[in-house]
């Protein structure tokens, strides 16, 4: 737990590796009390409470709660894990049932796995932004995935998607539709589970700095702050082209935060500030992160990029604030951190050396 600013030093012990999924967890405290823990679901696993203070990087201490340490590699196995044990129960979900889902992977990759655990075939509906790697790993885990090619005019790659899901459900009633945008145990995933963990270790946080995709993770710790701890700012980072909070669309090419049609999700009298972080800043942070050893993914570089121009206005060294890190970095090595990919895109001086190197600035 941290108190005031400074944190208590702790190292990763397997006592730190703990589930928050199901009750079949085994936890066995070994002779020196350090506890082993056994699963026998993927999606029992999660890694709760492991943070980053990012100080040596930005300048100041900033946490960043690392969610991609799961079988699915990110966030979003909170959300699928909600969203498919609320449908079992209400009866939407059952033996036969094929998921469908529009993803732009890590929905798509939780979804494959717990549908591969739990028996259901899955469709998952994605755009020519998904990487190779999500691709494949969703299909290693018995997925079927329709990669959409074309925008739709007016609602880009998501209104296309979500045509398609609808074409989908029309074809065979086997299909079911958890629909990530608008189904409340989205959000419930994380006002039931990230929030509370947050503030367990912070019990004096003063700002949150959260991504916004769908706004399930922005809205259920919005939401939990909100009502139980209303003094700590909630600031929203999104990225430049998307359409969430108002401006105009523009071309976006990392997956994971910004939209094409206004999330339903979004209340956005939850949210105290919003910060739009261009993809060339979101590129530099995430090249400067792996340049001391923290290999993160792209929404990552956005947050810490906007929670580090928030900080440089805000932060006299006495703030308390975290971040969320959704997934790491590996899924995006033929994008993100492709030099190619970076400097056809955002140009050549992107990854100038100077830039990438400079601590603090
Ligand atoms: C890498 C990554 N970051 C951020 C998000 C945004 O999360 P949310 O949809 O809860 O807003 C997602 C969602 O898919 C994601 O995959």
């Amino acid at each position: 737990m941290v108190r005031g600013g400074a944190p208590a030093v702790r190292g990763i012990t397997p006592s730190s590796l703990t589930s928050n999924f199901g009750n079949l967890v085994s936890n066995t405290p070994d002779e020196q009390g350090a506890t082993m823990t056994i699963i026998t679901a993927p999606q029992q696993y999660n890694e709760e409470q492991l943070y980053v203070d990012l100080n040596p990087v930005i300048g100041h201490s900033l946490y960043l709660k690392c969610e991609g340490f799961n079988f699915a590699g990110s966030i979003k196995l909170k959300a699928a894990t909600e969203m498919v044990e609320a449908a079992e129960r209400d009866g939407t979900l059952g033996p036969g049932s094929i998921l469908v889902e529009s993803s732009s992977g890590n929905l798509g990759v939780a979804l494959s796995m717990i549908a591969a655990n739990k028996g259901y075939g899955f469709v998952c509906v994605t755009d020519s932004r998904c990487n190779l790697a999500t691709r494949l790993m969703m299909e290693a885990l018995g997925a079927q995935v329709h990669t959409i090619t074309e925008p739709h005019p007016e609602t880009g790659m998501l209104g296309a998607r979500i045509n398609h899901v609808q074409t989908l459900l029309a074809s065979d009633p086997r299909y079911v539709w958890l629909n990530q945008y608008e189904n409340p145990n989205n959000w419930k995933s994380h006002y039931n589970r990230t929030a509370p963990a947050i503030a367990r270790e912070f019990p004096n946080l003063d700002v949150l700095f959260v991504g916004a995709g769908t706004t399930g993770t922005l809205m259920g710790c919005a939401r939990w702050f909100k009502q139980h701890r209303p003094n700590v700012r909630i600031v929203a980072i999104d990225t430049v082209g998307s359409v969430t909070f108002g401006t105009p669309a523009a071309r976006r090419m990392i997956p994971g935060l910004g939209t094409s049609i206004r999330p339903a999700h979004l209340d956005e009298s939850y949210i105290d500030e919003v910060i739009h972080v261009e993809e060339a800043d979101t590129i530099r942070t995430c090249h400067q992160l792996a340049r001391t050893g923290f290999l993160f993914g792209g929404s990552t570089g956005t947050v810490v990029s906007g929670a580090k121009t928030w900080l440089n206005q805000h932060d006299m060294g006495t703030i308390t604030a975290a971040a969320l890190a959704p997934d790491l970095g590996e899924r995006y090595l033929e994008t993100v951190y492709q030099t190619n990919w970076v400097q056809d895109l955002y140009g050549d001086d992107i990854l100038n050396t100077n830039q990438l190197t400079t601590q603090a600035a």
